[in-house]
């Protein structure tokens, strides 16, 4: 049972993060793979497995050290960072995220909940508090699945969704080179066994919303419920290129109109079936991509969310059935493999209601709220009681370099993690 969130032992109620000091890293971490916009906007490409990545990892590592947590890195290069608890038996409460980002991030998604971890310890350190259980801070690897799909795939494998041995085969989207051979080039390849032998006592990751709700609504603190189902398909289109001057439309066998269809189809699918549905074709590559030829081939991905399993199935049928009608009219061949398929998941309820209890406590105004993107903490939610705490984000943007998330609502986050944390350590 977890100690009520009103009654905390040991007095330690009135601990609070150090906000300033979050946030000078959240700006330091955000300098490597810095991307700055024409309107000042201060953005960040760190793709899993990169150099910048290896950078943002190296930096972050330093500070697990500074902090004199004992830092281990697992076989699908997760890094684990361990404050040790009273109880040498008890098992560890994690939290954690990720520090890779899409090509053109921000510098809070994911980033966030692995410093608001580390600023955690650092509190509890400064102020000699001792927990029974270990508390862990985490960064998964690969998490944003833009360059080695699936997404969310160092969690994946640490909760023994996906095999090891295939996950290190997995090759990039961008470069064709081999996940086991990235993380061994960037020295992350590590011995700690992975999936782990050790499930957490529970897990809780602090994260940016991503969307608009918490703004619109004024509310400080979302209290997440669980995360949509999230289906990736690639599709691939043999098409004949031709002279785009002379070739009649009845000859031609065009790659990038049925790529285009299907991707206005997506937008209509979504928005017939309605409620939670959304459907995004995100990468579209045609070839050989000039003026004066159609396209003899394309390669695009769908991406549809649902919260409802069954309306996510009934999406992915329609999209496979309107492929087939398409390439037939067409007379182009075309291929589909899946990136990625997650049923929704909900986050455990007694963590999830000690989430609320302990925002309301600290004064925050809290609304539940479901998560349209993917966590790490949905992958942990299979191994051990698992819920998240999202902040707001400016204009709902990210995947965006304008990502931006207010300093009090980064502490306010962060507070909320350390008192959840501690509730759940004893
Ligand atoms: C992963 O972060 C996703 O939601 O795409
Ligand atoms: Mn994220
Ligand atoms: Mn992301």
């Amino acid at each position: 049972m977890n100690p009520p969130a009103d009654e905390p032992a040991n007095g330690r109620a009135e601990l609070r993060v150090d906000g300033p000091r979050l946030w000078r890293r959240i700006v330091e971490l955000g300098e490597i793979g810095a991307i700055i916009g024409a309107d000042g906007a201060h953005g960040c490409s760190r793709l899993a497995l990169t150099d910048a990545d290896r950078d943002g990892r190296d930096l972050v590592v330093g500070w697990m050290h500074d902090l004199g947590l004992v830092v281990a890195v697992d076989a699908i290069g997760n890094v684990i960072a361990t404050r040790p608890g009273t109880d040498p038996t008890a098992p560890t409460v994690m939290t954690g995220s990720h520090i890779d980002t899409v090509v053109s991030g921000g510098r809070f998604d994911g980033n966030l909940g692995v410093l608001a971890g580390l600023e955690v310890v650092e509190t509890l350190e400064q102020h000699g508090v001792q927990t029974a259980h270990p508390i862990s801070v985490a960064f998964f690897t690969d998490e944003e699945g833009a360059r080695f799909a699936p997404d969310m795939l160092g969690s994946l494998v640490f909760a023994g969704g996906l095999p090891l041995e295939e996950a290190l085969d997995i090759v990039a989207v961008d470069d064709a080179a081999r996940l086991g051979d990235e993380l061994d080039r960037i020295g992350y390849l590590g011995a700690l066994p992975c999936p782990t032998a050790s499930a957490p006592h529970a897990y809780v990751e602090l994260h940016i919303e991503q969307g608009p709700i918490l703004e619109e609504e004024g509310i400080t603190i979302g209290v997440v419920e669980g995360v949509q189902g999230i289906s990736w398909t690639e599709v691939s289109i043999a098409g004949r290129s031709a002279h785009a001057g002379t070739t009649p439309l009845r000859l031609r066998r065009d790659a990038a109109y049925v790529a285009a269809e299907i991707t206005t189809f997506v937008r209509r699918l979504a928005i017939e079936i309605g409620g939670s549905q959304v459907a995004t074709v995100g990468r579209l590559d045609l070839r050989p991509d000039l003026v004066n030829v159609v396209a003899g081939s394309a390669t695009l991905t769908v991406d549809l969310r649902n919260t409802d399993d069954a309306e996510l199935g009934r999406a992915e049928a329609a999209l496979s059935a309107e492929i087939d009608r398409l390439a037939g009219a067409e007379g182009v061949i075309a291929t589909t493999r899946s990136l990625a398929r997650y049923a929704p998941v909900d986050f455990d309820p007694s963590t999830v209601d000690l989430v609320e209890a302990t925002a309301r406590r600290l004064g925050h105004s809290t609304r539940r709220i479901s998560s349209g993107a993917g966590h790490d903490a949905q992958m942990l939610a299979r191994i051990c009681p698992a819920a998240m705490i999202f902040t707001p984000s400016v204009a709902g943007l990210s995947h965006n370099i304008a990502e931006h998330t207010h300093p009090a609502d980064v502490t306010a986050g962060a507070d909320v993690l350390l008192q959840t944390l501690l509730s759940l350590a004893g």
